[in-house]
């Protein structure tokens, strides 16, 4: 399963490359606005950091719009996704965009019918909200594994990124089910290295290490 950071946060970014673990990035208009910075200012930062797809969202409601949208974020470079919400006028921006070459990543996706439509439509990822989903008492990770299903039965290549992510057994969960993205807030990408029995294992192998005579470092 690849990483994606969900994130506006070039530092964020940064630190994640650092690691070797990250595969993408997501934003969406929030996530812009927590930086405070000029959209395409970010936006054209991100593109050239990362080796790999990176969502920038489009803010029309209808097609013309968004593939106007659509096609100026694409000139920022290879690696950009254009985002767009799953809606009628959506869809059709969604197929003039792939036919253009131009990959899309259908955002704002509650259900499977809405997951199927997307891929009809041709594109390149679907985004299903699995915290947003929790957050109303419904089984955000039930709808993974819905979309996984059908993709599955019709042989349907339209990548699934586990989106709205909140904890990582949200991640675990995406990858036990084979969802092929998952794209996370940068704190929950460090909590993924986190377990007690490793911190305590450093220590007291570095308590021992002080007892070895003679030591080179
Ligand atoms: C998806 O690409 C969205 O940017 C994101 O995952 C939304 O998450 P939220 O529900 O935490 O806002």
């Amino acid at each position: 399963m690849q990483f994606f950071l969900d994130t506006g946060n070039v530092e964020e970014i940064k630190q994640a490359l650092d690691w070797g673990i990250l595969d993408g990035v997501t934003t969406n208009p929030t996530l812009i606005a927590k930086t405070g910075r000029p959209f395409m200012e970010v936006a054209r930062e991100i593109v050239k950091l990362v080796d790999g797809p990176v969502s920038l969202e489009t803010v029309s409601l209808d097609a013309e719009g968004m593939v106007r949208e659509g096609r100026m974020l694409a000139e920022l470079g290879d690696n950009v996704v254009v985002k767009i919400p799953m809606t009628p006028e959506g869809m059709k921006a969604v197929r003039i965009l792939e036919s253009e070459g131009i990959p899309t990543n259908v955002t704002l996706v509650f259900s499977p019918t809405q997951a199927l439509i997307a891929a009809k439509a041709g594109a390149t990822f679907v985004s299903p909200f699995v915290g947003r989903l929790d957050d109303i008492s419904s089984d955000g990770l039930k709808l993974i594994r819905e979309i996984k299903q059908i993709f599955e039965n019709y042989d349907i290549d339209t990548q699934i990124i586990v989106a709205s992510v909140r904890h990582p057994m949200h991640v675990v969960e995406a990858a036990l089910i084979g969802a092929d993205i998952c794209t996370m807030p940068f704190d929950v990408m460090k909590k993924l290295f986190m377990h007690p029995l490793t911190e305590r294992g450093i220590e007291l192998f570095l308590k021992d290490w002080e007892k070895v005579p003679d030591r080179p470092f």
